[in-house]
């Protein structure tokens, strides 16, 4: 990647777009971004120019299906490579709205890869998720990248549709390079407590969910299950601190030009941690034992998922730094920092339980 290299960020205002935009413009990389905001505030990139003192080239409140709109952006940028976030994220949400679900992730997909390709740019990193292993997950053991893909809702199928897609134009459009990275589960947030992730309403993650009950704004962890066949019967999954997500994008734009076509890579640490671990670790790094209480099985869980991260470092030599203690500190202090996220005070749809 040459430092005068620019990079299109979709969804740079978002969890883990905010926190890549700190580490590319770390490295030299002059960065423009477009977010509509959907499911992020525009403080956001003030706080990535203050983490990093430099400025993002410009930023532009488009929604990615805007065609129109997101050519303009080509046009007034030289624009190299692109980052793909945008999108809509929450699984449960994609069962009650299906629609809007593909409409966002496949249409804005198609609507890029459009633009793309009139405006001569051929480099894409897609955000992929390990959802789309969907029922595959259930055997058990690390999952490797030639798991067949079954996903099992709306928002994971909406991932496998448009990897299917970006192979299929890799494949018949040979000039395209993509890497898609599947994500396993990204947490923490910025060591600064300048960024980190707030979820919209009651959180659905784990550790969005601790960090509430940390805070006070919750009374306990509901702990989904503990008759999995693990060791301590609650469900195991391969957090990954957000910082060592970011530093994945910028060796992934490193390595697009010796990519040929289209490659998909896990992106985790290959260590599993269990509800009742990730309980515990909250519970050290913010200095109390943090109340839980055993609840049913959510349905479409699995008991383990967990990434083989073979191909990765083997290829890139990319492997993450900070372990779930990092993690749970890194959260915390985000947590304690912005208690109400972005805002200032409690907004009305977040009241204590
Ligand atoms: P996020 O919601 O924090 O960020 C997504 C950003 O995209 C937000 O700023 C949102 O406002 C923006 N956006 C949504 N729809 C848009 C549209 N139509 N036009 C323009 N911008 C739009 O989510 P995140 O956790 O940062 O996830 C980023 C990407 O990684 C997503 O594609 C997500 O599916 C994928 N992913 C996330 C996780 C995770 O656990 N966070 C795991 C695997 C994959
Ligand atoms: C982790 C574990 C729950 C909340 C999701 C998406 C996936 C990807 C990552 C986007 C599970 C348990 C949770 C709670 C609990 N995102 N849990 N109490 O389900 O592994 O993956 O995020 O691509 O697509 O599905 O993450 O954080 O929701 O759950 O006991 O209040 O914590 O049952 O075992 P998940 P999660």
């Amino acid at each position: 990647m040459r430092p005068s290299h620019t990079t299109l960020v979709t969804g740079g205002a978002g969890f883990i777009g905010s926190h890549t935009c700190v580490e590319l413009l770390n490295h030299g990389c002059e960065l423009v971004v477009v977010d509509d905001y959907s499911n992020s505030a525009r403080q956001v990139l003030e706080r990535v120019r203050a983490i990093t003192g430099r400025t993002i080239v410009a930023d532009y409140e488009v929604d990615i299906r805007d065609r129109h709109a997101l050519s303009a952006v080509f046009e007034r940028h030289g624009i190299d490579a692109v980052i793909h976030f945008a999108a809509r994220k929450a699984v449960g949400a994609s069962m009650r709205m299906p629609v809007e679900y593909y409409d966002t992730n496949v249409g804005g997909t198609t609507a890029l890869l459009s633009v793309m390709r009139e405006q001569g740019v051929k480099d894409l990193v897609f955000s992929s998720s390990c959802s789309i292993y969907g029922e595959a997950g259930q055997g058990g053991g690390p999952l490797d990248e030639h798991t067949p893909v079954r996903p099992t809702n709306p928002y994971a199928a909406s991932k496998a549709i448009c990897e299917r897609i970006l192979a299929d134009v890799c494949r018949l459009c040979p000039e395209f390079r993509v890497l898609s990275l599947r994500y396993f589960n990204p947490v923490g947030a910025h060591p600064s407590g300048l960024l980190g992730e707030v979820p919209s309403g009651v959180p659905d993650n784990l550790m969005p969910y601790v960090s509430q009950v940390a805070v006070g704004r919750r009374t306990h962890v509901n702990v989904f299950g503990d008759d999995y066949p693990t060791a301590d019967g609650t469900a195991v999954r391969d957090y990954l601190h957000v910082m060592d997500v970011a530093e994945a994008h910028r060796i992934a734009l490193e390595h697009l030009a010796d990519t040929e076509g289209f490659r998909a890579y896990n992106i985790g640490t290959g260590k599993g941690s269990s509800v009742l671990q990730v309980i515990k670790a909250f519970g050290e790094a913010c200095e109390r034992q943090l109340p839980y209480r055993i609840v049913a099985r959510r349905p479409g869980d699995v008991a383990e998922l967990v990434a083989d991260v073979t191909a990765v470092q083997r290829e890139w030599g990319w492997r993450p730094t900070q372990d779930l203690p990092a993690m749970c500190r890194d959260a915390w202090k985000f947590q304690q920092l912005n208690p109400f996220g972005y805002r200032t005070r409690e907004p009305k749809e977040m009241e204590f339980q």
